[in-house]
């Protein structure tokens, strides 16, 4: 299939190219780059030795859009593209909603012009809100704590509606877990701007020594250590996961939900203590208040995704922590010019 990947010189986006690529797959890439640079797909091109088409378009731009679509016989898309800061989207929900939703109401109206009705939606964990129990299933009720997740939440309930007045559309809505990890290659990886929001970011950068200190949020909570539990996933397994639904779409016509983590929650003390072994560096952290907004504990029940995509995590936590460290050790810098 010829698949047009949003947001496709990004952190996902881009391991997601390299894993099509190798199912054999056409890529077409389209960003704005407002939070990447095109030196990643440089590195996929060396990677995959296949040409990347790139476009240099916002998704909200209807025309720019349009002429990519005249250039391409599009089969199907997958929508990375999106502001996904937590906190930046409490301060600024504005920007959230024009960018998340108005780029994907966009998006699918140039696809329903050319008739291009498979899509593949990037979610997240983040619309469970505080689940009640653990693990979590698909069937879970939903609700954002915050406009980056109310995004997700408004594009989900959007994709439902279009499905409902065409059932020729093909949609998968892939809610992730926590990618972290980055290609064995060290090529490819997770390059944030400043400060690293993220866990896992930031404990590679206070293991690099460009920053002091981990301040650990909360060490109070209900879990076995006090500190909060997330669901891990290597970013190449959940590249995989991408090839893996758009080959269930290609079967038939179909709305489907699906968890994308690998069932297993760890501790932040937990990926500190991996993060020493795989690295060899200490990792100095202080356990500090809680994050506004943080959920205790949140893992996923993979069953379904097993059993919709044939799809299962197969990197372990070791993995995921070497990896990021090679990626963060072979550049210091990240993608330096970004
Ligand atoms: P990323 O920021 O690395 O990639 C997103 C890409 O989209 C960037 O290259 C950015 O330049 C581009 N972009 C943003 N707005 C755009 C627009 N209007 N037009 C064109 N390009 C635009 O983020 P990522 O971690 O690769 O995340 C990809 C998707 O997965 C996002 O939609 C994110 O919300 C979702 N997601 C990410 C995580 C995570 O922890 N990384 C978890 C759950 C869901
Ligand atoms: C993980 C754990 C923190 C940083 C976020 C989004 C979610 C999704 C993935 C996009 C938590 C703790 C973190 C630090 C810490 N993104 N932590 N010190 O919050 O689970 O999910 O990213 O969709 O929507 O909310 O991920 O990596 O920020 O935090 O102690 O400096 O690490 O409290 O327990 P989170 P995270």
């Amino acid at each position: 299939m010829k698949i047009l990947i949003t947001g496709g010189s990004g952190y996902i986006g881009s391991h997601t190219c390299l894993e099509l690529i190798t199912a054999g797959h056409e890529v077409v890439v389209v960003d704005n780059l407002c939070n990447s640079v095109t030196e990643v797909l440089r590195r996929v091109e060396m990677l995959s030795g296949c040409r990347l088409p790139f476009y240099k378009v916002d998704v909200r731009d209807k025309v720019g859009l349009t002429r990519v679509f005249e250039s391409h016989l599009i089969d199907g898309v997958i929508h990375f593209a999106g502001l996904k800061a937590v906190g930046e989207s409490v301060n600024n929900p504005i920007k959230y909603y024009e960018n998340n939703v108005l780029g994907a109401l966009a998006l699918l109206e140039v696809m329903q012009i050319f008739g291009c009705k498979t899509f593949v939606f990037s979610s997240s964990a983040t619309v469970y809100g505080d689940p009640k129990i653990v693990p979590i299933k698909e069937d879970f009720p939903v609700s954002a704590t915050n406009p980056y997740g109310r995004s997700k939440l408004i594009i989900e309930e959007l994709l439902q509606d279009i499905y409902v007045s065409d059932k020729n559309w093909n949609i998968a809505i892939l809610r992730y877990f926590n990618p972290i990890g980055a290609h064995k290659s060290g090529l490819i990886g997770e390059d944030p701007n400043g400060k690293p929001n993220n866990l896992v970011p930031y404990i590679s950068q206070v293991a690099s020594g460009k920053l002091e200190r981990l301040s650990i949020f909360g060490g109070d909570y209900d879990t076995f250590d006090g500190t909060g539990v997330r669901d891990y996933l290597h970013v190449v397994d959940l590249a995989i996961a991408h090839v893996k639904a758009l080959q269930v779409l290609e079967k038939k016509q179909q709305i489907f939900t699906v968890n994308l983590g690998t069932g297993v929650g760890y501790s932040v003390l937990e990926i500190v203590k991996e993060f020493e072994k795989a690295s060899g560096e200490i990792v100095p952290y202080k356990i500090v208040e809680r994050r506004l907004g943080d959920v205790s504990t949140c893992y996923t029940d993979p069953g379904y995704a097993a059993e919709k995509l044939g799809w299962k995590a197969k990197f372990k936590l070791d993995e995921m922590c070497e990896d990021a460290w090679r990626w963060q050790a072979m550049n210091p810098n990240g993608y330096f010019n970004k």
